[in-house]
């Protein structure tokens, strides 16, 4: 007997950089995973309707719509993708949550640690998977170095080293954009500086205490592309940080959108009592590895490139070394966020990462602006006015 799958219909808000990834991501999530439900690319929404519907028609979403709002009620949508710029992600996540609807919502999650509080409160109390998108915590490599510090093959933990830079705004007539609005939560390290964060705390642990230091050296941008008028440059585009983490490993991390010639350099070091890992996302199909136990003059870093054995490497290329690419990834965020939401394990990132995240974000800006450690609050876990 042939027993018919659950349909899920996904609504999308959204369809620049990462929506499209979102769309990318379930398309190929439908085809390479097997999943407990069948997808269905059900409605696309955007900011007008023209829009919507060139992106509905490119990405294959059977209908589009100018109003989010939309999705709310529609039937036919049981998920909802949050696409949008960082300020619109509370307003939409809660009244898809409200409408009894699962969400995976791009990060950071909100512009401050109370939204994003408020938000994972909503989730938790309707009961509803969410899912915050981090990414790079999917690849298998990441899993790989992940699994090698669980089993204690590198020993202790005792330092991570981490930067995520890249140079999207190294040019100092990039014109202003939705990234520079103080209200999204900040610059550098809240746009990109939270995915070294969500490493940091993936791979070593609860960060309890830090200190920050920010600054912007590009302190006006032109208001458009090729205008002469400029406006002043309110949030960091670099950031420093210190951190020590719960189980006594101490840390630094850098987030950097001025990196002139980086392009993705996501890249994390951890330091153990036994060995050592050192990842870069600009060979994000590689894991260098040292063990402090190899024989006298054969120690040094041995590089494993991810393969079958990397899962879920395997679901996408049976050969190892014929590497993984960005869309991938998004495609193993939405089988996590799926099998979530068809009742599976919830292997997250969930809301509740996302506004552990955001509570470092918004405790480092005012660090910085305090010039002293500060302890990050700990649970049970209420928000903290900045
Ligand atoms: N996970 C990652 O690696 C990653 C990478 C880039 C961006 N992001 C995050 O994704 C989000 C979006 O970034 P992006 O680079 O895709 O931006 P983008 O500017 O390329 O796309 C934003 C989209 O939102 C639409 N939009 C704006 N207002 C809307 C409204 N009221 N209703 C419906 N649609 C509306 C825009 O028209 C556009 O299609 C941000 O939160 C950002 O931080 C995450």
């Amino acid at each position: 007997m042939v027993t018919e799958k659950r349909r899920i219909g996904v609504g999308l808000i959204g369809s620049g950089f990462m929506g499209k990834a979102h769309a990318l991501g379930y398309a190929t999530a439908a085809r390479v995973f097997d999943l407990a439900a069948e997808v269905d690319l059900a409605v696309l929404a955007d900011a007008d309707p023209a829009l919507a519907g060139r992106a509905a028609g490119a990405l294959g979403f059977r209908r589009s719509t100018g109003n989010w709002r939309d999705l709310l009620d529609d039937p036919a949508v049981h998920v909802i993708s949050v696409t949008t710029p960082n300020t619109l992600h509370r307003e939409m996540a809660l009244a898809a949550l409200a409408a009894g609807k699962p969400v995976w919502c791009e990060k950071p999650l909100a512009p401050t640690a109370a939204e994003a509080w408020e938000m994972a409160e909503a989730a938790e109390t309707a009961g509803l998977a969410t899912q915050v998108g981090f990414n790079y915590l999917k690849n298998p490599m990441v899993a790989l170095a992940r699994e090698i510090v669980a089993f204690g093959e590198i020993g202790t933990i005792r330092s991570f080293r981490g930067v995520h830079a890249e140079d999207y705004m190294a040019d100092a007539q990039a014109p202003w954009t939705w990234r520079l609005d103080p209200a999204g939560g900040g610059g550098a390290l809240a746009d990109i500086g939270s995915h070294i964060l969500a490493a940091a705390r993936h791979l070593v642990g609860p960060v309890a205490a830090l200190m920050a230091e920010v600054d912007t050296p590009v302190a006006e941008r032109p208001v458009r592309a090729g205008a002469a008028e400029t406006r002043a440059v309110q949030v960091d585009d670099v950031a420093r940080l210190f951190l020590r983490f719960e189980n006594g490993a101490s840390g630094s991390l850098e987030a950097n959108w001025i990196a002139t010639g980086r392009k993705m350099q996501h890249d994390f070091e951890l330091y153990g009592s036994k060995g050592a890992i050192l990842f870069t996302q600009e060979r994000f199909n590689e894991l260098q590895v040292y063990y402090a136990g190899d024989g006298a003059g054969r120690r040094g870093f041995r590089t494993v490139f991810a393969g079958p054995e990397h899962e879920p490497y395997s679901a996408f290329c049976v050969a190892p070394g014929h590497q993984i690419g960005f869309n991938d990834l998004k495609a193993i965020e939405a089988r996590d966020f799926l099998h979530a939401v068809a009742g599976g394990p919830r292997r997250g990132p969930d809301f509740r990462e996302g506004y552990e995240v955001q509570k470092l974000v918004e405790l480092a800006y005012r660090s910085a602006r305090e010039e002293r450690w500060l302890d990050v609050p700990t649970p049970p876990d209420a928000p903290r006015p900045a």
